[in-house]
This record gives structure tokens, sequence and C-alpha cells, in this order.
């Protein structure tokens, strides 16, 4: 009589700051029914700043997804002959030291074929085809699980960061397509505090992944270092420059130039690879708030970049979701509402 409620998590605990989202669904309909925010203070109680935000949030809610990043997470997009689902994750169990740093007994291996890209068929005339291969160190996978049983939650999947990223997109698009064409090459860029995540995706496909080491914390030390002054003043005032816009501005430029060149490269990557061009460019995270920093990644990029709100234009509770905070904080959400999503998989 009631419907059917379901409900889910989307946990992403940054390096600065962790950010939630809980999802409801009642009879089809799907609504952000909690949502928050909380710094890092210590890392060393994690736990204790997990179950505060929750509890502040109002998320009873036990079911989370989360998702793990870094150097610890290695991505590779990998041609191999075309073959079952079956064969290949057996295959790659035994050819995944080819492509990863690690020992492969070191890691939790996950595979995907990239059904995209159908299959091709290569110089020598065999059939190809693309398979998406993820291996996470078991150490990270384990420290981080251990840290949300350690706060009463139940995880569900462990994603990573990139894919998130993805995620999130694709469910943004559902409420309000910015996508119209199938063909249409975007590349989403999220600006954390220690790194920056690239994912280009076409058809919701990811065709590219990176990790740069280069982001908001890089800003405050490079305000913090030109001035003179020390981190904790340099990120005050990057967060709120206070008549001193300038000056800051003139501290970060080269760090945005670095930035901008970093990404770029991906980008070129892309296009040489897959003889394309990128379509579009869509910014989020945290260190994408700096100002500047838009104008320097048109001039370097050569292209328009819009910034984008992963909440926008989906319903809310609004006796438990303060749309305005919601709206001050959404480009921090991206990686929690691509987390979230994953309640529409069945
Ligand atoms: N208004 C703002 N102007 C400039 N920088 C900002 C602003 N708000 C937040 N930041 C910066 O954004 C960063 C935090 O963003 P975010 O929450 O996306 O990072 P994170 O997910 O914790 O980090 P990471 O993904 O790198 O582990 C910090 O460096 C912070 O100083
Ligand atoms: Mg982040």
């Amino acid at each position: 009589m009631f419907g059917k409620k379901r409900s889910l998590v989307g946990l992403d605990i940054g390096s600065h700051s962790v950010k939630v989202i809980e999802l409801t669904e009642v009879r089809d309909q799907l609504k952000i029914t909690g949502f928050g925010h909380s710094l890092i203070e210590n890392k060393d109680a994690l736990k204790d700043t997990v179950v505060d935000l929750l509890r502040t949030a109002g998320i009873k809610t036990r079911r989370v997804v989360t998702a793990v990043s870094g150097r610890s997470v290695i991505v590779r997009y990998i041609n191999m002959p075309a073959m079952s689902d079956e064969d290949m994750k057996s295959a790659l169990r035994f050819e995944a030291d080819k492509y990863i740093p690690f020992e492969v007994d070191e890691v939790v291996l996950d595979c995907a074929r990239l059904k995209d890209f159908g299959e091709t068929t290569n110089a020598s005339g065999e059939k190809e085809m693309k398979v998406l291969l993820v291996a996470v160190k078991q150490t990270l996978i384990d420290d981080h699980l251990q840290l949300i049983q350690a706060a009463g939650l139940t995880p569900v999947v462990v994603d990573v960061d990139t894919f998130a990223l993805g995620n999130a997109f694709e469910f943004n698009s559902l409420h309000s397509p910015r996508v119209e064409d199938e063909e249409q090459v975007i590349a989403l860029v999220d600006i954390g505090a220690i790194k920056t995540n690239i994912n280009i995706v076409k058809n919701n496909t990811s065709y590219f992944s990176r990790e740069v080491y280069l982001a908001g914390n890089d800003f405050t030390e490079a305000i913090s270092r030109r001035m003179g002054i020390d981190s904790v003043e340099a990120d005050s005032l990057k967060l709120n420059p206070d008549g001193k816009e300038v000056e800051v501005e003139e501290c970060i430029l080269p760090t945005l130039d670095d930035l901008a060149n970093e990404i770029h490269l991906s980008l070129d990557y892309y296009e040489n690879q897959y003889d394309r061009e990128v379509d579009d460019i869509y910014v989020s995270g945290g260190g994408s708030r700096i100002s500047g920093l838009q104008a320097t990644f048109e001039r370097v990029f050569n292209r328009r970049v819009d910034f984008w709100d992963p909440t926008e234009n989906l319903d809310i509770r609004a006796d438990k979701v303060d749309p305005d905070e919601l709206k001050e904080y959404g480009a921090q959400m991206a990686i929690s509402v691509g987390l979230a999503s994953r309640i529409l998989d069945r």
C-alpha cells in the first residue's frame, strides 16, 4: 500500500573533507533525503568524523557506497583478443602483471568489457575487444572497509573516484540531459584538495582516466610561498581573499597553468588516440571554486569550460536538506552523488 522505499548513501571520504548524499526511492521517485559535509581535522579520528557527519545530517541508512583513489588504484584500457567474459576474467588474472606495477597477489582485480567499442580487427586480422582493467591494492581496500565497518556502516560497493564522477554525470543527465548526441565526447574534471580526476566519457563509457596530483592544496601552498605567510593564513586568504583577489590570483597563476597543462596533455592523448575531439569540458570539486580557474583553463585549452552542479535538477526532501546549502556545496558533491546513484543498480 505504501509502495517500496529504498535508500542508499554515497560517502565520499576525500583528503580534505567527507561528503555524503543519501538518495531515497519511493514509488519510483528519487529524492535527495540527506546531505552533509565535514572537514577532516584529524586523519586519526576519521571514523568519528564519518559517524558525526551522518548523525548531524540525520542519515540513518547504513548501506553505503564508497570509493578509493590514489596511487594504489590502477586503471588501464587494454586491447585483448575477442573472448567471452568468463575467459576474459581468467585470462586477465594471468596477464595482469603486464599492466600493473604491483604484484598480482597484492591487488584486487576487476575488469569489464567496454561494450561501446564493440569488436575491432587488428593489423594481423585478429578480432579484438577493449577491456577496462582496475587493480586496487588489497591493503587500501582492507583499511577502507575497516573504517566503514568501524563507523557501523554496511559497504555495498567500493567504487573508484574517477568512475563515480562519470556515474554522477550520467545520473544527472537523466534529469536534465546535457548530452544530446551519444557521440558527444565529454571530459569530466574533478579538482579536489590533493588530486584532480580526469575522466573522458562518450555514451556513458569511460575512454580515458587519469589522476593528476595537483589540486586545491597546491593553490594554498603557492599563496603561502609567494606571500611568505603560513598555510593556515594562506588557506583562509584563498577561501576569502577579502580585497586581495588580484594578489591571490597572481600567486596561484603558475600552479593553475601547470594544472591546465596537465589536463591538456590528457585531452591531447585522447584526441590523438581516437582521432576525435573532446567536445565539452565539465569541471567540479572544491578546488574548482578558486577564482581565475575558468579563465586559465579556457586560455590553455582554447575552448569553453563549464562548471556543473551534480545535484541540480534532483528532487530534494526540503524538510531534510537545506537547498541553499546544497547549492553552495553542489560542485563538491560529484563523487558522493555518483556513488549514491548506484541506487539505480538492480
Ligand atoms: N570557495 C573555495 N575557493 C577556493 N578553494 C576552495 C573553496 N572551497 C573549497 N576549496 C578547496 O577545495 C579543496 C577541497 O575540495 P574537495 O572537497 O573536492 O576535496 P577532497 O575530495 O577532500 O580532496 P581529494 O579528492 O583531493 O582527496 C580544498 O583544497 C579547499 O581549500
Ligand atoms: Mg575528492
